[in-house]
């Protein structure tokens, strides 16, 4: 039918006839949104913005861009921070946007199932009015997308008590670049037959197969939501706190997200922000607690935060009285999504660390920047529970940013560290030179030999994670 390497406008009007002419963007008709994701790099309009409306729409781009030998570079949402849903010169950027809606929610197995293109927010409110609970949950909600969630294995908010999307996801349906369907909508907990294929696609960032739909499993709604703000004097106070979290609280407890007074001064500025403890702290921590009973979860929460600050542990605490007071508490999380635009161009880094690692690692990290830039500012936070700080750092007024200093600093002490350079935003781009600082050379070996067998030619978001 066609040739490998024809003119790209062969492409275009063999896209055009198949998939219809609203779904083939070119020139000034592509959004620019869709030149860059969230990270701050720079953009890369793509040879064409392709928007199919189903699954069979989405492998026949791929038989055609094979066909051409021609990168697709799969989008969400396009929050990632990474740069994996950026586009590559001369490729096109396959969007999702289309593949929208939910195909049915099982009360029996507890599971939904989505197209890719669904915004997270949106699963989320269907699943509460039917009852149910989706789990994941992150800052990007309104604008992320479950097939961008799972495809960089998306962590978030909760994973201290459901796990990542990787633990989310029962079944999934991908396509693989030479345009072959793999669809497997399994909704059972327990399927042993073989290989668990579909994790090798939930973390890939679309390097190996294009998710298109999926399937997630639900949990019972929460009936009670508790949550704390804490103020602590020092970061083993803040290990006391979690040990006991975890032993007192059990499996209520729902998030341990910690912020440091550089993170808690700057946020608490921002004008939908209302700080419900005063500043002056060493350290901050949101503790949240899902229950099932109000008239008893209420109260253990509500004595162990006394036991807590008996002991010595808590230095100050405000205790959430409604779901509105919850929703204000996040607040002071949720605003990072607004970094972009108040601090300006900056580094945002998601390293993981061993949890009792990462009291000495933040003072080690921010003297080792100041000594390096001067004047430089980090503002350090994240979902301690899990072993995950973030850090955006930047030199106010610098321009170019020193981002390469930074990042030496910072992955150098990872290293040192003996972390991780992404604990959840996954690798794109920015973090590739890094990957061996926490890959072993046979790991990134592999990783290069299962990419290679499904895509032989190098045409699925080329150039990203390994
Ligand atoms: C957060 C994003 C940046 O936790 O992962 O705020
Ligand atoms: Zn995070």
């Amino acid at each position: 039918m066609m040739s490998l390497h024809a003119e790209p406008a062969g492409l275009m009007a063999d896209l055009r006839t198949v998939l219809g002419h609203a779904a083939v963007l070119e020139g000034a008709e592509m959004p620019a949104r869709n030149s860059l994701d969230w990270s701050n790099l720079d953009p890369v309009p793509p040879l064409a913005v392709v928007r199919p409306a189903d699954t069979a729409g989405v492998a026949a781009v791929m038989r055609l861009c094979t066909a051409y030998g021609v990168a697709v570079v799969p989008q969400g949402g396009l929050t990632g921070l990474c740069g994996g849903a950026r586009p590559v010169a001369g490729g096109i950027a396959l969007s999702l946007e289309r593949m929208s809606g939910i195909e049915e929610i099982d009360p029996a197995s507890s599971t939904m199932t989505a197209r890719a293109g669904t915004p997270l927010q949106t699963l989320q409110e269907a699943a509460d009015a039917a009852g149910l609970y989706l789990a994941l949950d992150l800052g990007a909600r309104g604008s992320a997308t479950i097939g961008g969630n799972l495809s960089t294995n998306a962590g978030g908010n909760r994973v201290i008590r459901y796990g990542m999307a990787r633990d989310m996801v029962l079944g999934l349906e991908v396509v693989l670049m030479d345009g072959t369907v793999v669809t497997n909508l399994n909704k059972m907990l327990k399927n042993n037959a073989g290989y668990d294929l579909k994790q090798l696609f939930v973390g890939s960032e679309g390097t190996l197969g294009v998710i298109t739909r999926v399937v997630l499993r639900l949990y019972p709604k929460p009936r009670c939501t508790m949550a704390a703000v804490c103020g602590l004097a020092d970061y083993d106070s803040v290990l006391r706190l979690l040990e006991s979290a975890r032993r007192d609280l059990g499996p209520m407890l729902s998030a341990f997200e910690v912020m440091w007074p550089d993170y808690w001064g700057f946020i608490s500025a921002l004008p939908q922000v209302r700080p419900p403890i005063g500043e002056g702290h060493a350290v901050y921590v949101l503790v949240e607690a899902q229950g099932t009973d109000e008239a008893l979860d209420q109260p253990r929460f509500q004595s162990w935060l006394e036991n807590q600050a008996e002991a010595g542990v808590l230095a100050d605490a405000a205790v959430a009285q409604s779901l509105a007071d919850v929703g204000a508490f996040w607040s002071v999380r949720d605003a990072v999504t607004e970094f972009n635009r108040v601090i300006g161009p900056h580094e945002p880094f998601d390293i993981g660390l061993p949890v009792a690692a990462i009291g000495n690692y933040v003072k080690a990290c921010r003297s080792a920047l100041e000594n390096a830039l001067p004047g430089a500012v980090a503002l350090f936070y994240g979902h301690i529970g899990d072993g995950n700080l973030h850090v955006a750092a930047c030199l106010p007024g610098a321009e170019p940013q020193p981002k390469e200093r930074i990042k030496e600093i910072v992955y150098g002490l990872v290293r040192q560290f003996g972390g991780t350079v992404s604990a959840e935003h996954g690798i794109g781009l920015s973090k590739k030179p890094w990957l061996p600082f926490t890959r072993s050379a046979p790991e990134i070996a592999l990783m290069r030999r299962i990419k290679s067998a499904l895509d032989p030619d190098g045409l699925l978001n080329p150039g990203k994670v390994v």
